[in-house]
């Protein structure tokens, strides 16, 4: 039975792979300091002898007992609420986390697929974007923490490749949404069901007219299915292309929830991302991959889940690092 180590187990990518990887007869070893994840994510997976679990954050050295055929680094604040509460464990879980991991790759001889971003492409000056696009990051602005250790984290990966020889595929997520979200995460999906379960009026930061693509968490797992059982080292996006306003999109959870209540506006925070957009080409050549599920299927989805939430955590506001 073939061994993998899952970062980030407790969070909402590191979970549905989690469920995916045992779904093919993997063993799993999860991994998490549940910084921002929720044991309630894999609570199912506890009973099944296929699943082990470490309480352990990985910017500290990293031992695992017994073989791992393949290591997928997830774990990291990912979105812009959390990693500017937690600026320097964005940081380290990045830089530190991602050398302990490629340490353990090469001690065991695993392949390791570490979780890159979108957000390497900053606020991007093309449109959209492909794997060759360089970036336009703020490198001491409040994303900065995030942007740069995702950049790192690509650095020191394809240097562990042509260094060591070591077995390395990044991955460049676009925003994916789906069950498991956190309500008040700050991402706009969240957020503005959150806002229409609740009865509240729904939040657009500026004039809504940034655009962002949104991919369904299974089409995305499959992506990374995919490119960690190919041969290819460079980074691959993956990301849904069909591009929407932040406006229309708000427009959309309205019908889609029947809630009654309207759009209002704030001021955009600063270096928000003005266009997002994936290029896959890429993927649809290597992996022979594309999404599967369109936005009204994945919302119907995503939004069966979220009314399955409890009145407290639907209201439980709070941020965690408030
Ligand atoms: N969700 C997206 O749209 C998206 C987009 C681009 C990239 N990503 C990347 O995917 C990965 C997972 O994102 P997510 O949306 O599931 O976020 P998440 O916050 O739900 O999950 C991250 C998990 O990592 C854990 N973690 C954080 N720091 C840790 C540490 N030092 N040691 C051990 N565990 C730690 C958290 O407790 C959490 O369970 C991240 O690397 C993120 O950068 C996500």
């Amino acid at each position: 039975m073939k061994r993998v180590l899952i970062t980030g187990v407790a969070g909402f990518l590191g979970s549905h792979l989690a469920d995916r990887f045992i779904k093919e007869g993997y063993m799993v070893v999860g991994m998490d300091n549940l910084i921002t994840g929720d044991l309630k994510n894999i609570e199912h997976l506890f009973k099944l002898k296929d699943f082990e679990f470490y309480h352990h954050d990985v910017s500290k050295y990293v031992a695992v007992h017994g073989t791992l055929d393949y290591i997928l680094h997830f774990a990291s604040p990912a979105s812009p609420i959390d990693y500017l509460k937690i600026p320097i464990q964005t940081l380290k879980v990045s830089s530190l986390g991602t050398h302990n991991l490629l340490g353990l790759a090469k001690a065991k001889s695993s392949r390791i697929l570490v979780a890159s971003t979108s957000e390497v492409y900053g606020d991007p000056l093309v449109h959209p974007q492909n794997e060759d696009y360089w970036g336009n990051v703020n490198p001491i602005g409040p994303r900065g923490v995030y942007d740069e250790a995702k950049r790192f984290q690509e650095a020191i990966t394809m240097a562990y490749h042509t260094y060591h020889g070591l077995e390395t595929r990044i991955v460049r997520i676009f925003n994916t949404y789906g069950p498991r979200m956190r309500l008040n995460d700050g991402r706009a999906l969240p957020a503005f069901i959150g806002q229409a379960l609740r009865g509240e009026d729904l939040t657009v930061f500026g004039d809504g007219s940034q655009t962002r693509s949104f991919c369904y968490v299974d089409d995305l797992v499959e992506g990374i299915y995919r490119l960690l059982l190919s041969d290819y080292q460079y980074p691959v996006n993956i990301g849904n292309p069909d591009e929407i306003s932040i406006r229309d999109f708000a427009e959309e959870i309205i019908k889609l929830t029947g809630t009654k209540q309207k759009i209002i506006t704030k001021p955009l925070p600063k270096d928000d991302p003005k266009q997002r957009q994936p290029d896959i080409t890429r993927a649809k050549k290597i992996l022979n991959w594309e999404p599967k599920i369109n936005r009204s299927e994945g919302l119907k989805m995503t939004f069966e889940y979220f009314k399955t939430l409890t009145k407290e955590e639907l209201y439980n506001s709070a941020h965690r690092f408030a």
